[in-house]
């Protein structure tokens, strides 16, 4: 009998074990730019997620159609608002309730919608609007009883930070630590994460100094040692110089989201191949989804979005073009699986 129990035990505990690691997947996603005259329609774009196991994807912005071909598709979205729109949507809440209209509530019932962007490296610059617009767009929300959207606004690592190096020091411009501050009282009272954009790969090329190893997760000894913590990569340091600037406006606790990430095939410089985009990209979907967080937040899971499906010819020129993981006939240009 006690045989019996311990079996029973072995097997509850292996069916928990996989249903955790296959959890940590979900916090895997993928960004579907659309800046492309040659991409294939959306019905496809839909085809090529599910052959790939692509649970989660972000638009920049939102497009009917192919909001329209993800309707049932059991993939969760994310989009966000142009930054156009936002001055005007600031102080005209009407402007903020058709948008709601046109892209939350006729689909918020055919697909999980995770984030709706309001900004996208809109800071600095707008920083004064996002919080007028998202406390709008949250009333609408509540108003609609829908409480799984998140908002969130996506911050760049260069633009919005003063200080990056080494990663405790990591503090927002001052020019807009005040905006910041009340965007980010208003995440932690929801419950939402701050989403950056994190490119290693940047740093890399146009910081100096930093070697190709560190940059593509490929360390086996710490690189940057800050305080107790020691830094095996490139991405993790990024990440916590924006965890370290949250924390210095002291307002509650605010998570990340990575919402772009990534390593171009192409471009001018020769460390953008596709050989090495496959060995970033590996890594960080292992990254993501060991479950493993942060040194700073060892405990906090991250979630991230790897740019991106396609190369977008109507990005500005070189490496920015060069993201996508699939060709436009929708060959994989590496090999990466993003089922770990
Ligand atoms: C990763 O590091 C190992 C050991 O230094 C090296 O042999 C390998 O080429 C590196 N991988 C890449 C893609 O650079």
């Amino acid at each position: 009998m006690a045989k019996l129990a311990q079996i029973i035990f072995l097997m509850a505990s292996i069916i928990m074990a996989a249903t955790i690691v296959r959890a940590y997947n979900v916090l895997l996603g993928v960004c579907l730019g659309l800046s492309g005259d040659n991409l294939p329609p959306p019905w496809k774009m839909v085809q090529l997620c599910k052959k790939y196991s692509i649970r989660r994807i972000r638009l920049d912005e939102p497009n009917i159609d192919v909001l329209n071909a993800f309707r049932g598709a059991e993939i969760d979205l994310s989009f966000g608002i142009p930054n156009d729109m936002l001055t005007d949507m600031a102080t005209n809440k009407a402007l903020v309730e058709e948008w709601f209209n046109t892209y939350i509530k006729p689909f918020v019932n055919e697909f999980k919608i995770n984030y709706v962007i309001v900004g996208d490296k809109a800071i600095p610059g707008l920083d004064i609007c996002i919080l007028p617009v998202m406390m709008s767009f949250q009333d609408l929300l509540n108003a609609n009883y829908i409480g799984q959207v998140k908002l969130t606004t996506l911050v760049g690592y260069n633009a919005a930070l003063a200080y990056k190096d080494p990663p405790s020091s990591g503090a927002f411009h001052p020019t807009i630590s005040e905006n910041m501050r009340g965007i980010l009282k208003f995440l932690s009272e929801e419950g939402s994460p701050l989403m950056v954009s994190v490119f290693p790969y940047r740093k890399y090329m146009f910081d100096g100094g930093i070697s190709l190893n560190y940059a593509i997760f490929n360390e086996t000894e710490p690189v940057v040692r800050d305080g107790e913590l020691n830094y095996y990569n490139l991405f993790d340091a990024m990440v916590e110089a924006v965890y370290a600037a949250i924390d210095k406006e002291a307002v509650g606790d605010v998570t990340v989201v990575v919402g772009e990430t990534g390593w171009p095939t192409c471009g001018s410089d020769d460390d953008a191949t596709p050989a090495i985009a496959e060995e970033y990209n590996k890594k960080f979907v292992s990254h993501i989804c060991s479950g493993k967080g942060t040194p700073r937040k060892p405990n906090v899971f991250l979630e991230g979005f790897i740019q991106s499906i396609f190369n977008e010819d109507e990005k500005p020129q070189g490496d920015s073009q060069c993201y996508g993981m699939f060709d436009i006939n929708m060959n994989p240009i590496y090999s990466l699986s993003l089922v770990q």
